[in-house]
Protein backbone atom coordinates (compact mmCIF):
# COMPACT_ATOMS: atom_id res chain seq x y z
CA UNK A 1 0.00 0.00 0.00
CA UNK A 2 2.60 2.42 0.98
CA UNK A 3 6.24 2.33 -1.01
CA UNK A 4 9.34 2.55 1.15
CA UNK A 5 9.36 6.30 0.44
CA UNK A 6 6.29 6.68 1.60
CA UNK A 7 6.86 5.05 4.70
CA UNK A 8 9.93 7.56 5.72
CA UNK A 9 8.09 10.27 4.89
CA UNK A 10 5.14 9.34 7.11
CA UNK A 11 8.32 8.10 10.19
CA UNK A 12 10.19 11.22 9.45
CA UNK A 13 7.26 13.82 10.19
CA UNK A 14 6.60 12.03 13.70
CA UNK A 15 9.61 12.15 14.72
CA UNK A 16 10.48 15.58 13.48
CA UNK A 17 7.19 17.40 14.70
CA UNK A 18 8.25 19.50 17.55
CA UNK A 19 6.33 22.40 19.73
CA UNK A 20 7.26 25.55 18.45
CA UNK A 21 7.44 29.10 20.33
CA UNK A 22 9.55 31.59 18.04
CA UNK A 23 7.64 32.05 14.99
CA UNK A 24 8.89 34.52 11.73
CA UNK A 25 6.33 37.34 11.14
CA UNK A 26 5.82 35.49 7.13
CA UNK A 27 2.57 35.29 6.34
CA UNK A 28 0.88 31.61 5.89
CA UNK A 29 -1.40 31.51 2.76
CA UNK A 30 -4.96 30.58 3.57
CA UNK A 31 -4.59 27.82 1.37
CA UNK A 32 -2.39 26.23 3.43
CA UNK A 33 -4.42 26.91 6.24
CA UNK A 34 -7.50 24.96 4.96
CA UNK A 35 -5.10 21.73 4.25
CA UNK A 36 -4.36 21.68 8.12
CA UNK A 37 -7.64 22.39 8.88
CA UNK A 38 -8.80 19.07 6.51
CA UNK A 39 -6.05 17.39 7.86
CA UNK A 40 -7.80 17.63 11.35
CA UNK A 41 -11.10 17.15 9.83
CA UNK A 42 -10.09 13.51 8.96
CA UNK A 43 -9.17 12.61 12.15
CA UNK A 44 -11.19 9.96 14.39
CA UNK A 45 -13.37 10.86 16.16
CA UNK A 46 -15.91 8.65 18.69
CA UNK A 47 -19.14 7.65 16.82
CA UNK A 48 -17.75 9.29 14.23
CA UNK A 49 -19.29 12.66 15.70
CA UNK A 50 -16.97 15.05 14.89
CA UNK A 51 -17.09 17.08 17.76
CA UNK A 52 -14.82 19.97 16.62
CA UNK A 53 -14.74 23.95 15.34
CA UNK A 54 -11.99 25.76 14.29
CA UNK A 55 -11.64 29.71 15.39
CA UNK A 56 -9.45 31.06 13.21
CA UNK A 57 -7.60 34.28 14.60
CA UNK A 58 -5.12 36.72 12.59
CA UNK A 59 -5.45 40.47 13.80
CA UNK A 60 -3.15 41.38 16.68
CA UNK A 61 -6.16 43.01 18.86
CA UNK A 62 -7.20 39.20 19.30
CA UNK A 63 -4.16 37.33 19.48
CA UNK A 64 -2.99 40.35 21.83
CA UNK A 65 -5.76 39.35 24.12
CA UNK A 66 -5.55 35.38 24.13
CA UNK A 67 -1.57 36.43 24.57
CA UNK A 68 -2.85 38.28 27.86
CA UNK A 69 -4.93 35.22 29.01
CA UNK A 70 -1.77 32.90 28.70
CA UNK A 71 0.37 35.01 30.67
CA UNK A 72 -2.14 35.79 33.15
CA UNK A 73 -2.54 31.83 33.75
CA UNK A 74 1.40 31.17 33.27
CA UNK A 75 2.21 33.77 36.82
CA UNK A 76 -0.66 32.12 38.17
CA UNK A 77 0.67 28.85 37.88
CA UNK A 78 4.42 29.60 38.94
CA UNK A 79 3.09 29.28 42.39
CA UNK A 80 3.02 25.77 42.58
CA UNK A 81 7.20 25.88 42.36
CA UNK A 82 9.42 25.91 44.75
CA UNK A 83 12.33 28.96 44.67
CA UNK A 84 14.70 27.90 42.27
CA UNK A 85 12.19 26.06 40.23
CA UNK A 86 10.07 29.01 39.83
CA UNK A 87 12.45 30.82 38.43
CA UNK A 88 12.94 27.95 35.90
CA UNK A 89 9.37 27.54 35.01
CA UNK A 90 8.96 31.43 34.32
CA UNK A 91 12.25 31.93 32.26
CA UNK A 92 10.22 29.03 29.90
CA UNK A 93 9.06 30.43 26.79
CA UNK A 94 5.31 28.82 27.21
CA UNK A 95 3.73 30.50 23.74
CA UNK A 96 4.50 32.70 20.78
CA UNK A 97 0.72 33.88 20.10
CA UNK A 98 1.84 37.41 19.12
CA UNK A 99 4.59 36.04 16.84
CA UNK A 100 2.71 33.58 14.83
CA UNK A 101 0.32 34.84 11.65
CA UNK A 102 -2.11 32.32 12.88
CA UNK A 103 -3.66 30.99 15.96
CA UNK A 104 -6.76 28.87 15.52
CA UNK A 105 -8.72 27.56 18.61
CA UNK A 106 -10.21 24.45 18.55
CA UNK A 107 -13.14 23.74 20.29
CA UNK A 108 -14.93 20.59 21.39
CA UNK A 109 -19.26 20.76 21.05
CA UNK A 110 -20.08 17.74 23.78
CA UNK A 111 -23.71 18.09 22.37
CA UNK A 112 -23.00 17.37 18.95
CA UNK A 113 -24.89 13.98 17.84
CA UNK A 114 -27.37 14.24 20.90
CA UNK A 115 -27.17 12.40 23.82
CA UNK A 116 -26.40 8.71 22.75
CA UNK A 117 -23.50 9.55 20.63
CA UNK A 118 -22.32 5.74 19.69
CA UNK A 119 -19.41 4.75 22.30
CA UNK A 120 -19.72 7.60 24.34
CA UNK A 121 -21.77 6.61 26.87
CA UNK A 122 -19.07 4.67 28.56
CA UNK A 123 -16.53 7.41 28.70
CA UNK A 124 -17.87 10.88 28.14
CA UNK A 125 -14.02 12.57 27.68
CA UNK A 126 -13.88 10.99 24.23
CA UNK A 127 -15.20 13.34 22.69
CA UNK A 128 -11.81 15.94 24.07
CA UNK A 129 -9.66 12.84 23.20
CA UNK A 130 -11.53 13.16 19.72
CA UNK A 131 -10.07 16.61 18.96
CA UNK A 132 -6.53 15.65 20.54
CA UNK A 133 -6.50 13.64 17.70
CA UNK A 134 -7.75 16.07 15.19
CA UNK A 135 -5.00 18.08 17.00
CA UNK A 136 -2.10 15.92 15.90
CA UNK A 137 -3.18 15.04 12.62
CA UNK A 138 -3.22 18.84 12.33
CA UNK A 139 0.12 19.24 13.94
CA UNK A 140 1.76 16.61 11.46
CA UNK A 141 0.38 18.07 8.48
CA UNK A 142 2.19 21.41 9.71
CA UNK A 143 5.11 19.77 9.91
CA UNK A 144 4.68 18.25 6.14
CA UNK A 145 3.69 21.53 4.66
CA UNK A 146 7.37 23.14 6.83
CA UNK A 147 5.15 25.11 8.90
CA UNK A 148 5.62 25.18 12.78
CA UNK A 149 2.85 24.85 15.51
CA UNK A 150 2.83 25.29 19.34
CA UNK A 151 -0.25 24.19 21.33
CA UNK A 152 -1.03 26.42 24.15
CA UNK A 153 -3.11 25.42 26.99
CA UNK A 154 -2.19 27.76 30.05
CA UNK A 155 -5.29 29.80 30.05
CA UNK A 156 -8.55 29.84 32.10
CA UNK A 157 -11.25 28.56 29.53
CA UNK A 158 -13.71 31.03 30.43
CA UNK A 159 -11.36 33.98 29.43
CA UNK A 160 -10.57 32.64 25.95
CA UNK A 161 -14.72 31.95 25.55
CA UNK A 162 -15.09 35.51 26.60
CA UNK A 163 -12.13 36.53 23.94
CA UNK A 164 -13.54 34.38 21.30
CA UNK A 165 -17.52 34.87 22.44
CA UNK A 166 -17.42 30.52 22.66
CA UNK A 167 -20.74 29.97 23.93
CA UNK A 168 -20.43 28.26 27.32
CA UNK A 169 -21.34 24.30 27.09
CA UNK A 170 -18.40 24.48 24.38
CA UNK A 171 -14.84 23.56 25.76
CA UNK A 172 -11.52 25.95 23.96
CA UNK A 173 -9.56 22.50 24.07
CA UNK A 174 -6.41 24.39 22.69
CA UNK A 175 -5.12 27.28 21.07
CA UNK A 176 -2.52 26.83 18.39
CA UNK A 177 -0.09 29.46 17.20
CA UNK A 178 0.75 28.44 13.09
CA UNK A 179 3.77 30.25 11.25
CA UNK A 180 6.78 29.84 10.12
CA UNK A 181 10.46 29.29 12.08
CA UNK A 182 13.86 29.80 10.99
CA UNK A 183 14.24 28.03 15.03
CA UNK A 184 12.68 24.71 13.97
CA UNK A 185 13.29 22.90 17.07
CA UNK A 186 15.30 19.38 16.50
CA UNK A 187 14.42 18.49 20.20
CA UNK A 188 11.70 18.95 22.62
CA UNK A 189 12.54 22.74 23.75
CA UNK A 190 11.62 21.31 27.57
CA UNK A 191 14.51 18.30 27.04
CA UNK A 192 17.10 21.49 25.70
CA UNK A 193 15.94 23.43 28.88
CA UNK A 194 16.68 20.35 31.36
CA UNK A 195 13.15 20.74 32.90
CA UNK A 196 12.01 17.28 31.43
CA UNK A 197 13.64 14.45 29.36
CA UNK A 198 12.22 11.37 27.01
CA UNK A 199 11.28 8.48 29.14
CA UNK A 200 12.86 5.26 28.21
CA UNK A 201 10.31 3.24 26.44
CA UNK A 202 11.18 -0.22 27.60
CA UNK A 203 10.27 1.29 30.74
CA UNK A 204 6.77 2.00 29.89
CA UNK A 205 5.92 -1.61 28.58
CA UNK A 206 4.34 -4.34 30.19
CA UNK A 207 3.57 -7.64 29.79
CA UNK A 208 0.45 -9.26 30.29
CA UNK A 209 0.23 -7.43 33.27
CA UNK A 210 0.81 -4.27 34.77
CA UNK A 211 4.20 -3.52 36.05
CA UNK A 212 5.86 -7.15 34.91
CA UNK A 213 8.34 -5.71 32.61
CA UNK A 214 9.19 -6.85 29.14
CA UNK A 215 12.12 -8.18 28.93
C1 LIG B 1 -2.27 18.77 25.65
C2 LIG B 1 -1.00 19.56 25.46
C3 LIG B 1 -0.90 20.82 26.02
C4 LIG B 1 0.26 21.59 25.86
N1 LIG B 1 0.34 22.86 26.38
C5 LIG B 1 1.43 23.61 26.17
C6 LIG B 1 1.51 24.96 26.63
O1 LIG B 1 0.57 25.52 27.21
N2 LIG B 1 2.63 25.66 26.40
C7 LIG B 1 3.69 25.10 25.76
O2 LIG B 1 4.71 25.77 25.58
N3 LIG B 1 3.66 23.83 25.28
C8 LIG B 1 2.55 23.09 25.46
N4 LIG B 1 2.49 21.81 24.96
C9 LIG B 1 3.64 21.27 24.22
C10 LIG B 1 4.48 20.34 25.06
O3 LIG B 1 5.23 21.06 25.99
C11 LIG B 1 5.38 19.54 24.12
O4 LIG B 1 4.57 18.76 23.27
C12 LIG B 1 6.36 18.62 24.86
O5 LIG B 1 7.26 19.38 25.61
C13 LIG B 1 7.14 17.70 23.92
O6 LIG B 1 7.78 18.44 22.92
P1 LIG B 1 7.50 18.18 21.37
O7 LIG B 1 6.04 18.46 21.11
O8 LIG B 1 8.40 19.16 20.64
O9 LIG B 1 7.83 16.76 21.08
C14 LIG B 1 1.35 21.05 25.11
C15 LIG B 1 1.22 19.77 24.54
C16 LIG B 1 0.07 19.04 24.70
C17 LIG B 1 -0.05 17.67 24.04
Amino acid sequence: MFTEQEKEALYKCIYMRRDVRTFLPDPVSEETIMKLLDAAHHGPSVGFMQPWNFILVSTDQVKERLAWAADKERRALAIHYEETRQDEFLSLKIEGIKQAPYTICVTCDPTRGGSHVLGRNSIPETDIMSVACAIQNMWLAACAEGLAMGWVSFYKKNDVRDILRIPPHIDPVALLSVGYTDHYPEKPILETANWEKRRGLNDLIFSETWGNSKS
